[in-house]
């Protein structure tokens, strides 16, 4: 898995953000925010804004660092992977290297400043109360990785972001990374939420990363009410791997 770092821009074209939903009144929660950079971005215009990552317990003001030189390393495979990425936000592989890596610049400063705003907590697991926030925005983790994660975990995670979503949880992209396709499950997710009173849509967005991946899912949660919480519910799965460090044989401690 890759650990990525993403703007505030490419947020708020992701999540189809208006001023409204970024009104300063609002709580925001960024899971999994990676080295990205929304949350720095949002305090700087007063928005209340958390980031979570598994990663952080882990790396914390060493993540921004290790996010640039990793893909840099993986220029070769990223350069392939996004070659067909034509209408994409980055220009090409290069570009790509260098948008994350100055957003992971702004993530490291802020982590360092703002450290309480970086909050280190594994999916299906948040260390938040119920409705703690008023948005959650969850990109790059749930669908594109969802053949790898299971359904199980899947439905956990998402039942966790909605049960600390006052109004809404928004998840981007719908499409599996490693096959560009939406993900096969996600009408049978829908009705499993639908059963727990969590209402959902699926929404066409202006930002797509790979063709054709340009839908964000979004569940209404008004409506839910968590049971109480089970506290045998499995932790972190699919750990990063920091290839760079194991090629230069620099140690690695990644979870
Ligand atoms: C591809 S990055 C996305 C980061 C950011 N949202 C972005 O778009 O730039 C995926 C992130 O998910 C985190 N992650 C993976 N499994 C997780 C879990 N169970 N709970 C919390 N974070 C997790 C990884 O550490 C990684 O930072």
């Amino acid at each position: 898995m890759l650990v990525s770092a993403r703007s505030f821009a490419e947020y708020r074209a992701m999540f189809g953000l208006t001023d409204r939903d970024l009104n300063c009144g609002r709580r925001i929660l960024d899971c999994p925010a990676g080295a990205a950079s929304f949350v720095t971005e949002a305090g700087l215009r007063g928005i209340d804004a958390v980031a979570v990552d598994r990663e952080y317990a882990v790396h914390r003001e060493e993540l921004g660092r290790l996010v640039e030189r990793e893909t840099r390393f993986k220029r070769e495979r990223l350069a392939r992977e996004t070659a067909d990425f034509a209408r994409s936000w980055y220009t090409d592989a290069d570009d790509l290297i260098r948008q994350w890596s100055a957003n992971a610049q702004l993530f490291r400063a802020d982590i360092a400043a703002r450290p309480d705003r970086y909050v280190a907590a594994a999916l299906p697991e948040l260390p938040f109360t119920d409705g703690s926030f008023d948005l959650v925005l969850s990109s790059h983790l749930v669908f594109s990785y969802g053949n790898r994660l299971g359904e199980e975990f899947q439905r956990a995670a998402l039942l966790e972001l909605a049960r600390v979503a006052r109004w809404e949880v928004r998840i981007f992209p719908v499409v599996v990374y490693d096959t560009g396709e939406r993900y096969r499950g996600l009408g049978r997710l829908r009705e499993e939420l639908a059963d727990d009173g969590i209402g959902s849509r699926v929404e066409q967005v202006a930002y797509e990363f790979q063709p054709g991946g340009d839908e964000m899912l979004v569940l209404t949660c008004a409506g839910y009410r968590a049971p109480a919480r089970s506290p045998s519910r499995a932790g972190a799965v699919d750990p990063v791997r920091w290839r760079h460090r194991e090629s230069t044989g620099e140690g690695f401690g990644a979870a």
